[in-house]
């Protein structure tokens, strides 16, 4: 958001910037969800809801995650949050304990290590490596302690893009199944994928009773700004969720409530819209990944979902690159250089806790896609 920020004042004084550093879709939230929104106003829905949301809309999502994974649930044991962000803030107030520790699969999206924090827990960063970038049951129970409170995966990645099958998270649950150890798992991608998404609980059922699955529309539906999002889990937790939740913004707002339950209804137009936008999203990927792999020292994999690609810098820290022979030391350098010099927007691995890597994000035009990779190929060729 701070690398997004500086972007748009550099586009305000006028710079020319493409900027690959955004995290939410380009494409507008489909108009029958917008006609829902106004139908909403039009009908007074702007007072109070309960604290958890509407029951309407808990009840669209329970029905869902139980389609999804063959575990049931019931509307009581979903919170509707604003944004997939307060649901993960809420999930770690509820599961920590200061001195906790919580295992982040690293690279990880930077909020979670900070949420932790904020519930006085620790973050404990689990290496993983390319090109899976996935965690291996291995590395999970090397990391176990009697401190270990809280697993998060998100599948698929912000930042890699790694999809988790069913088959491997079946194996991480097994590592868990004599700990006491939640696992929180952030599915705001699970939408925009080009592979089959594995999901936890169908993995893993018996892990039902200790696992909050969050999502929300952002993502999937164009819907960053409308502040949607959700947490499931066992009722004790949501409702001690829901507790938290009554503190803080009571619920989200009520027009936006009424948007997201037209949209979770699976109308043939709102899913026509966001299938059409998957499949843009997939073009981009392979534009993305084509360019960036023509750059000598540079690696770039393929991932299977998230509109995120995630190369390997390495080979370009420390060589004179571009027109002016310019030498970087770190990925984030890298960032800095590519801003300062190509007007180009990238996020460093550092914000991710993987150093030596760049993030680039492709929810933006084809036309600034590749004038935007084409900048990136000649300030980061070898001088
Ligand atoms: C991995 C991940 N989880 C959660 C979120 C937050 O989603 P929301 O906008 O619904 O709060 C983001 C947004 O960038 C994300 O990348």
């Amino acid at each position: 958001m701070a690398l997004d920020a500086r972007a748009k004042a550099l586009k305000a004084a006028g710079q020319p910037i493409i900027s690959f550093g955004v995290g939410e879709p380009d494409f507008p939230t489909p108009e029958p969800v917008k006609d829902a929104a106004n139908l909403a106003l039009v009908d007074d829905a702007t007072h109070y809801t309960t604290v958890s949301g509407d029951p309407a809309l808990r009840k669209l999502v329970a029905e869902r995650t139980a389609e999804m994974t063959g575990v049931p649930f019931t509307w009581n044991q979903v919170i509707a949050t604003s944004g997939a962000k307060e649901a993960l803030f809420i999930a770690m107030q509820v599961l920590c304990d200061p001195g906790d520790e919580v295992l982040l699969p690293a690279p990880y999206w930077v909020s979670y290590a900070e949420q932790a924090k904020m519930a006085g827990a620790r973050p404990v960063a689990i290496p993983t490596s390319a090109p899976s970038w996935k965690l291996t049951p291995e590395d999970l129970r090397s990391h176990l302690t009697d401190r270990s409170r809280a697993l998060v995966l998100c599948t698929p990645s912000n930042p890699t893009g790694a999809v988790y099958s069913d088959a491997e998270l079946a194996a991480l649950a097994e590592v868990l199944a004599d700990r006491d150890v939640a696992v929180v798992v952030d599915e705001i991608y699970a939408r925009i994928s080009y592979v089959p998404v594995g999901r936890w609980l169908r993995a893993a059922p018996e892990m039902a009773g200790r696992s909050f699955i969050v999502d929300g529309v952002s993502k999937a539906y164009a819907m960053t700004g409308w502040r949607l999002g959700w947490l499931v889990g066992p009722s004790e937790l949501v409702e001690m969720a829901s507790a938290v939740q009554s503190h803080l913004t009571s619920h989200p707002s009520s027009i936006t409530q009424r948007a997201a339950t037209y949209a979770l209804q699976g109308q043939a137009a709102v899913e026509a819209t966001v299938d059409e936008m998957v499949g843009v999203f997939r073009q981009r990927r392979d534009a993305i990944v084509n360019g960036l792999s023509a750059i000598d020292g540079l690696v770039c994999g393929e991932p299977d979902g998230a509109f995120y690609v995630f190369p390997d810098v390495r080979g370009l820290l420390g060589k004179p690159l571009g027109p002016k022979g310019r030498v970087v030391s770190s990925s984030s350098e890298l960032c800095a250089y590519l801003l300062d010099d190509a007007l180009v927007v990238t996020v460093p691995g550092e914000a991710f806790g993987t150093p030596g890597f760049v993030r680039f994000s492709y929810a933006l035009g084809m036309d600034q896609l590749h004038e935007g990779v084409s900048r990136v190929q000649q300030a980061l060729r070898a001088a």
